[in-house]
């Protein structure tokens, strides 16, 4: 059950319940911050990339707990419009510019749900040759068996539509500070 305050907060009646808190994102994205930069030296020529648009909140706030000089660069995929399952066609609709050779990629993403994107877009990135490729989700649903998993997760998360700090149903609600259920 919701409190009067967090109803409230909720803005109306469209979201169920915060699912995570904007203190418990602050907290989690400062350690995923400093496992990063526990793993590279400046040498690595870090690269940071951005799934565009639900990544954008969760990597301003990352980029910022990194403590290593690093790039930012995006990529956008087609994305699943107004469904909330996966189309499991994945295109390529904006190309990142940083060249990928011989450096640390992480790959940035919002939420892994069928894994459809990441298995699709993985090999595509290794061609490029970086010198390591690895991805930083902020939640994971863990519901299927991805051929490729993220080296750092946010947060487990439950199997219900999120949405929230970068995470949208049909464009909406990404704005909110939190992650809630829809
Ligand atoms: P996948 O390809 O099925 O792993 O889906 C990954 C993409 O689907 C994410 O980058 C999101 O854009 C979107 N997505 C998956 N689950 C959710 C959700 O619960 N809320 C909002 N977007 C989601
Ligand atoms: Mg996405």
């Amino acid at each position: 059950m919701q409190t009067t305050t967090e109803s409230a907060r909720l803005g109306g009646t469209q979201l169920r319940r915060i699912v995570f808190t904007e203190e418990e994102i602050g907290a989690r994205v400062r350690e995923l911050g400093r496992e990063i930069t526990a793993t590279y030296s400046p040498g690595d020529r870090l690269l940071l990339v951005g799934l565009l648009k639900g990544s954008f909140l969760f990597l301003a706030d990352l980029v910022r707990a990194i403590d290593l000089p690093l790039h930012v660069d995006f990529l956008v995929v087609s994305s699943y419009g107004t469904e909330k399952t996966s189309s499991g066609n994945v295109r390529l609709l904006y190309d990142a510019e940083e060249d990928m050779k011989g450096r640390a990629v992480v790959l940035v993403e919002d939420i892994v749900d069928s894994g459809t994107t990441l298995n699709r877009l993985m090999p595509m990135l290794e061609q490029r040759q970086p010198k390591s490729l690895e991805i930083c989700a902020l939640l994971h649903k863990r519901r299927t068996s991805a051929d490729v998993e993220p080296r750092w997760v946010g947060f487990d998360a439950p199997n219900e539509f999120l949405v929230g700090y970068g995470l949208d149903y049909a464009e909406d609600f990404r704005h909110l500070p939190y992650v809630a259920s829809l």
